[in-house]
C-alpha cells in the first residue's frame, strides 16, 4: 500500500467502509486484512478494474468480508450501515459529481464519514463542499513519489462550516505546516497561487491577481520561518 492510500485509511473512523473507484481493491483489502474495518465494499464503474479487485480479494482470502459492486459512483452502493466512504485518486470535479448525484448521502444518520483525495481541482471540490453543507474536519497532506496530495475528511452537517471559504481555504484547506509533508504541500500551493495570479492579471482580474500574489507571498514567508 502506498502512503497516499495509507493516509486515506488513517482518516476512516468506522468498521464498514466503501471504496469508490477501487481499481485493484488495494484499500479495502488492506483495511480488512489489517483489522481496520470489519467489512468493505470495493466499487468501480468499470468491469476490468473490478475483475482485478476480485482477484486481489480472492488471493488474500477476504471474499467473506470484501464485496465487489459495479456502480457508477454511489448509484448502486447501499449506504445503510456504512461508516466511511473513500473516494481517492480521481479529479475533484468527478468526486463532487459522485457526491452530488447521491441525494441519500445527506439523509444518513449518523452522517457517513467521507474521505476524499482529489488529484486535481481541489479548490472546486472544497468550494462545493462548503456551499453544500459538508464540513471538513481534518485534512492530511502526503508526499508520495514526486507528488504531494491532500486527503480530506468531511461529513454532511447541512450547516455552514465554522471557517471561511476564502482563498486560503480553497488552495490550502485545513493543511497545517506542522509536518514536512504539510510544508511541502503549502509550498507547492504557494507556487500554484503565484502562477495563477499571473493568469488572472493577464485576463484583467487585477483584484484576484493581487489577492493570490499576497497569499503566495504570505505562505512562502511563513514557511521560510519553519
Ligand atoms: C486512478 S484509479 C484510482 C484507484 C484508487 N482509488 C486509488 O486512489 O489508487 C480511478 C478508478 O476510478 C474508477 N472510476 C472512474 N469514474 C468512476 C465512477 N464514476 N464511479 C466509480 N468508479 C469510477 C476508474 O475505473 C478507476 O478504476
Amino acid at each position: 500500500m502506498d502512503k497516499r492510500l495509507l493516509t486515506c485509511a488513517s482518516l476512516c473512523v468506522g468498521r464498514h467502509i466503501a471504496d469508490i473507484g477501487t481499481d485493484h481493491g488495494y484499500l479495502p483489502c488492506y483495511m480488512t486484512a489489517e483489522g481496520l474495518c470489519d467489512t468493505a465494499l470495493a466499487c468501480d464503474t468499470a468491469p476490468m478494474p473490478l475483475d482485478s479487485a476480485r482477484k486481489h480479494i480472492a488471493e488474500n482470502g477476504l471474499g467473506d468480508r470484501v464485496r465487489c459492486i459495479l456502480s457508477d459512483g454511489l448509484e448502486k452502493v447501499p449506504l445503510e450501515g456504512l461508516s466511511d466512504i473513500v473516494i481517492a485518486g480521481m479529479g475533484g470535479e468527478l468526486i463532487l459529481r459522485i457526491l452530488e448525484s447521491c441525494t441519500k448521502l445527506k439523509n444518513a444518520v449518523p452522517p457517513i464519514n467521507l474521505v476524499l483525495q482529489p488529484m486535481t481541482k481541489w479548490d472546486t471540490l472544497r468550494s462545493w463542499l462548503y456551499e453544500n453543507g459538508f464540513t471538513v474536519t481534518a485534512e492530511l497532506p502526503c508526499i508520495s513519489g514526486r507528488f504531494v496530495y491532500s486527503v480530506m475528511q468531511t461529513h454532511y452537517t447541512g450547516e455552514t462550516p465554522p471557517y471561511a471559504c476564502d482563498l486560503r481555504y480553497l488552495y490550502c484547506g485545513l493543511v497545517s505546516p506542522d509536518s514536512k509533508d504539510g510544508r511541502e504541500y503549502l509550498l507547492r500551493q504557494a507556487k500554484r497561487l503565484a502562477a495563477a495570479s499571473k493568469g488572472k492579471a493577464a485576463s484583467g482580474d487585477h483584484e484576484t491577481a493581487c489577492a493570490m500574489q499576497a497569499l503566495a507571498a504570505e505562505l512562502e514567508t511563513s514557511l521560510s520561518h519553519t
